[in-house]
């Protein structure tokens, strides 16, 4: 700035050029612009090696070890009641199952009416349900609910799909319940569906057998009570032989030495026709499990509002069970 800038030295020199005579101008003029490019080519170079400098320095303090080992990065991992869905669902899998999403937002009509569940069946009581809305008639195209079970997948699947149907359907359901330890308003289950000519009670046993042995072991024993669902006929229910304590009888299974892990039967002829499938020609079963009670069979979770508290620390229980 002294020597180049504006009011600098030379600048002035430079200025004062025109009192100069014209014979002097040339000559003084030329040493003035020789001078005036050495400064300004110093200048130039001493500000290139500061910048080289000042990079240089930044570089040092910014340098990286890559021989350090990396920060782990926390990934999480699949939810419990996730990990045993797959796994029923790779079980089923196997058995040339597919496995199909359903709705959890529901017409009434698919959730019970086409489930045979008739208007004043005591399951779509206020209490069970959440209703989103709710039409003063009951017009069952008209009311919408949460899904409280995963047989509105059923419904949705025969009306839409011919035989041979061989389906698994996993999900969320809702009930209207008030949350405990063994409650809860939201759980999830596993439906299936397999629809075809002569199918018979007896496909249905041996595919639940394999089943609960490939689930719980090959020492698992399976019972079937007969029971009622309006969605089939016969109905049952199965138990299996506790796992926790053999059959020997525990806290678990109440001492009786089984344990209830879903509801079977055979596809009513009614459900069939009302999904446009010939009754006379085909048959079907189906069943439906909660998930949550095979989690707790495989791990003993005591209180089933852990499984949507999202505590990591019981959480991270189940990471190196995947
Ligand atoms: N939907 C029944 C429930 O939520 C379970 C069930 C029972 C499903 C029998 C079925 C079945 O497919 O055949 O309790």
């Amino acid at each position: 700035v002294s020597v180049l800038g504006k009011k600098g030295s030379l600048t002035e020199i430079l200025k004062g050029m025109k009192d100069v005579s014209a014979e002097m101008r040339p000559i003084i003029g030329k040493h003035v612009n020789e001078a005036r490019d050495v400064l300004t080519a110093a200048f130039e170079e001493t500000a290139k090696l500061l910048e080289e400098k000042k990079v240089a320095a930044q570089l040092a303090s910014e340098s990286i070890d890559v021989t350090l080992p990396g920060r782990p990065v926390a990934t999480g991992h699949r939810h419990v009641l996730t990990q045993t869905s797959e796994e029923i669902e790779d079980i089923f899998i196997g058995m040339g199952y597919q496995v199909v999403d359903g709705f959890e937002v529901e017409q009434d009509y698919y959730n019970f009416e086409r489930m045979n569940l008739p208007k004043d069946h005591p399951a779509r009581d206020m209490q069970d349900t959440f209703f989103i809305e709710r039409s003063s008639t009951m017009d069952v195209t008209k009311n919408v609910l949460l899904r409280s079970h995963t047989s509105n997948d059923e419904a949705h699947y025969m009306s839409t799909h011919e035989p041979p149907i061989r389906v698994l359907c996993p999900g969320r359901v809702y009930r209207n319940e008030a949350i405990s330890a063994r409650a809860h308003c939201f759980f999830h289950q596993v439906e299936g569906l397999y629809v075809d000519k002569n199918v018979s009670f007896t496909d249905l046993k041996q595919v639940l057998l394999t089943f609960a042995r490939e689930m719980f072991g090959a020492d698992t024993k399976i019972r079937l009570r007969p029971s009622y669902f309006p969605f089939t006929e016969p109905s049952a229910e199965m138990d299996i032989s506790c796992n926790i304590c053999g059959g020997e009888g525990c806290g678990f299974c109440k001492h009786t030495g089984w344990v209830e892990i879903l509801g079977c039967g055979m596809v009513d002829p009614h459900d069939l026709k009302a999904c446009g499938i010939d009754s006379s020609v085909y048959t079907g079963y189906a069943f439906g499990m909660g998930v949550e009670r095979i989690t707790n069979l495989k791990y003993r979770v005591s209180d089933l509002r852990l499984f949507s508290e999202n505590d990591v620390r019981f959480l991270k229980e189940f990471e190196s069970a995947q």
